[in-house]
C-alpha cells in the first residue's frame, strides 16, 4: 500500500526537528535550531494573558485582527517609509512559514519555475514542491556569500514565474546590499516577475548593516509580496504570528491559499503582537544590539576552537567550514557531535541542491548565537576541549 502522497517524495524530516530531537536525547548544548531561549517583553506577554482572559478566544477575522494589521502597516511606514492600507495590503499569517506556504500555493502553477537563492530555508524547498513549481536555485558561494547577478540572469527562464528572496538570509547572515537588490529589481521588472522576499530577520544586521526591503526600490511595490513575523523580532518564534504585506492583488492571492490552509490563528496572540509592534518598537533594535555581542561571543569562541566562522551580517546564524579539520560532510561532522563534544549544530549542506558545486556548502555548518551568554560559554567550552578532527 502507498501511504505518502507524491508531492512529498524527496523532502526528508526537517532537519531542525531532527537536530533538535538529538540534542533533548544527548542533553547536548543546542546551537542547532534558531529559537532564542529568552522571552520577548513581559509586557506584551499580559497583553496576550489579558485578551485570553477578555474573550479572545474564538476565531479571528480570515486576514487578522484589524489592531494587528494596522500595526503592521504602521511599522511598515516607520521603518521604511512603505504606505499600505491595512484592510487590502496586509493579512496575518500563522508564522512567516504559513506565509511562504500561501505565497507558494496562491501564486506558482504546476511546472512554473522559482528562483530561489541558495542555501535555502527548508520550508522553501518542500513548499515550491507543494505547489508543483521547478526550483532554480542560485547560490550564495562561499566565502563572501554574494549574490552575482549573472548567476540569478542565468536562472531566469521563460517559465519562471517569481524570485523567493531571503535577505537577511538564513543562513549565511549576508544583508543584500544595494547593488544586489538593485540586480533582483533590474530582473523582476525585466521580465515582469513577483518577488516574494522573505525578511523575518529584518532587525537583526550588525556592523552597520541596513536592511533594504527590496518593496523600496523603483517599480517594485507593485510585483513584490513582503513576508515577516513576530517570532525573530520580538523573540516569540512560539506564537507563530507572522504577516504578508504587498499591492492587494499579491496579497489577495496569498489570502485566497491561506484561508484553506488554516483560515486564521492565535486570536488571543495578535492583539498582543499589535502591542509589541506600537508600544515596542525598539525592542528589536535592543535584541539586535545584544545579538551583536553575542555574535562576537560564539564567532571568537569557534576560532579559538579550530572552527574559524564567517563573519555574518545580519541574522542568529553563523557559519563555519569544517573541511579544515578533515570533515568530508557537515552531516557527518553534525551527527557525530553531541557524542563528540555534547554540542548540535545544524548541517547546512541540506540547504543545497548540489552541495559540492564550486563554493556551496557540503561541509558548511550552521551555528544559532540567540543564545544566552552562559549556554553559548558552555557550548564553546566544550568545543574547546572536545577532539572535533575527522
Ligand atoms: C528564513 C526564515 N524564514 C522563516 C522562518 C520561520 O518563521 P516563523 O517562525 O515566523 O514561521 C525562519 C525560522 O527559522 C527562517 O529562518
Amino acid at each position: 500500500m502507498r501511504i505518502g502522497a507524491r508531492r512529498l517524495d524527496g523532502i526528508p524530516p526537517t532537519i531542525f526537528t531532527r537536530m533538535s530531537a538529538l540534542a533533548v536525547r544527548t542533553g547536548a548544548v543546542n546551537l542547532g535550531q534558531g529559537f532564542p531561549d529568552v522571552d520577548g517583553p513581559p509586557e506584551v506577554i499580559a497583553r496576550a494573558v489579558a485578551a485570553l482572559e477578555q474573550g479572545h478566544n474564538q476565531y479571528a477575522p480570515g486576514p487578522g485582527v484589524p489592531a494587528l494589521r494596522q500595526a503592521v502597516a504602521r511599522h511598515q511606514q516607520r521603518h521604511y517609509g512603505i504606505e499600505l492600507d491595512p484592510d487590502t495590503q496586509v493579512v496575518v499569517t500563522t508564522g512567516c512559514t504559513e506565509g511562504i506556504a500561501a505565497a507558494l500555493l496562491g501564486l506558482v502553477d504546476p511546472g512554473d519555475e522559482v528562483v530561489v537563492l541558495e542555501p535555502y530555508y527548508d520550508s522553501y524547498t518542500a513548499m515550491i514542491q507543494f505547489a508543483g513549481g521547478v526550483r532554480r536555485p542560485v547560490t550564495l558561494r562561499s566565502p563572501d556569500f554574494r549574490l552575482d547577478a549573472d548567476d540569478l540572469r542565468a536562472a531566469v527562464t521563460p517559465r519562471t514565474r517569481l524570485i523567493l528572496l531571503n535577505s537577511p538570509h538564513n543562513p549565511t547572515g549576508t544583508v543584500l546590499g544595494q547593488d544586489e537588490l538593485a540586480a533582483v529589481a533590474a530582473v523582476a521588472r525585466e521580465h515582469d516577475l513577483v518577488v516574494v522576499t522573505d525578511e523575518v530577520y529584518e532587525h537583526l544586521t550588525y556592523d552597520g548593516h541596513q536592511h533594504v526591503p527590496i518593496a523600496t526600490l523603483p517599480g517594485m511595490a507593485e510585483r513584490t509580496l513582503t513576508l515577516s513575523s513576530a517570532g525573530k523580532s520580538y523573540s516569540f518564534t512560539g506564537w507563530k504570528v507572522g504577516w504578508a504585506t504587498g499591492p492587494a492583488e499579491l496579497v489577495g492571492a496569498l489570502l485566497a491559499a491561506k484561508q484553506w490552509l488554516t483560515f486564521t490563528s492565535g486570536a488571543p496572540l495578535q492583539p498582543a503582537v499589535a502591542a509589541a509592534l506600537d508600544e515596542h518598537p525598539d525592542f528589536p533594535h535592543q535584541l539586535g544590539a545584544s545579538l551583536r555581542r553575542r555574535r562576537d561571543q560564539l564567532c571568537a569562541g569557534l576560532a579559538e576552537a579550530g572552527l574559524p566562522p564567517y563573519l555574518p551580517e545580519g541574522t542568529y546564524f553563523a557559519l563555519t567550514d569544517v573541511a579544515g579539520l578533515g570533515w568530508h560532510s557537515s552531516l557527518d561532522f553534525c551527527l557525530a557531535l553531541p557524542d563528540r563534544a555534547g554540542v548540535v549544530a545544524v548541517p547546512a549542506e541540506v540547504f543545497y541542491d548540489d552541495p559540492d558545486s564550486p563554493g556551496a556548502g557540503r561541509t558548511l555548518v550552521r551555528w544559532a548565537f540567540c543564545k544566552e551568554g552562559p549556554v553559548i560559554e558552555e557550548g564553546l567550552r566544550r568545543l574547546r576541549e572536545a577532539d572535533l578532527t575527522a
